[in-house]
């Protein structure tokens, strides 16, 4: 594991844009693995600058999202696929063909989880993934856990990542019980893999994960084994390094 310490949330950001740039422009046709939540915001904003400035092109890049709720419709606002159309992929020239998102209102979620794995299978491999990360070492939505799923499946969402995903909602009543998630299986096919911290709150999880014993109670840890993973976190989420 590679790790870059940033000075701050915007470095972070325009890092990790300027290699999700570097693949696109080297690979025109690269397959880009793609997270939601608050810190990859800065990145989307940057390479939809880059886009508007240098008209970066996007026309034969592929985007595979790594999670959805379950029974989010794509218009509600909470739902990943309205994320990513409102802060990336409207705003770039992606073809819409071209980005895959779980379907969380699928009448049968096992498969949809079949069908999903499959076409990552099929269009793959990922270039280049761009992870989060949870409070609670989670990647996607793999929750901590005794053992963990390989490929894509439904994941039953911790009280945690509820809380924490309750701000977005209003209240954690509203927050989905379940997502369709990428299986850290399916995550670590990946050619080359970036993950981003942005905060504090996220010092004790990068340090479980970078420090911590591979495990399925701190998903994020299984990094380690990748033999291309890189995190670009700032100094807040690397206070717990040392
Ligand atoms: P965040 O979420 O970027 O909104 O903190 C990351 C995650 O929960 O994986």
């Amino acid at each position: 594991m590679f790790i870059t310490v940033t000075r701050s949330y915007d470095e972070m950001s325009q890092r990790a844009a300027l290699l999700v740039a570097a693949h696109v422009i080297v690979k025109p046709d690269t397959v880009l693995g793609l997270p939601t939540g608050s810190t990859p915001l800065g990145m989307y904003r940057e390479l939809v600058r880059m886009r508007r400035e240098t008209n970066l092109g996007f026309s034969r890049v592929a985007t595979f999202n790594l999670d959805e709720y379950v029974g989010l419709p794509p218009d509600d606002p909470q739902s990943y696929d309205f994320f990513m159309r409102t802060n990336f992929t409207d705003h770039v020239n992606l073809r819409r063909d071209r980005v895959f998102i779980p379907d969380g209102r699928a009448r049968d979620l096992a498969a949809e989880c079949r069908r999903y794995e499959k076409l990552i299978e099929r269009r793959g491999p990922i270039d280049l993934f761009v992870l989060g990360i949870g409070q609670n070492g989670h990647i996607g939505f793999n929750e901590p856990s005794h053992a963990l799923q390989a490929e894509t499946h439904v994941e039953t969402l911790s009280a945690r990542t509820r809380r924490a995903n309750a701000r977005f909602f209003g209240s954690v009543s509203k927050v989905p019980r379940r997502a369709i998630t990428m299986g850290m299986g399916t995550i670590m096919k990946a050619r080359e893999i970036i993950l981003l911290a942005g905060s504090k709150e996220k010092a004790e999880a990068i340090k479980r994960a970078v420090k911590g014993p591979v495990t399925p109670a701190v998903p994020a840890s299984v990094l380690q084994l990748h033999p291309a993973c890189r995190m670009f976190i700032d100094s807040s989420a690397a206070s717990g390094l040392g």
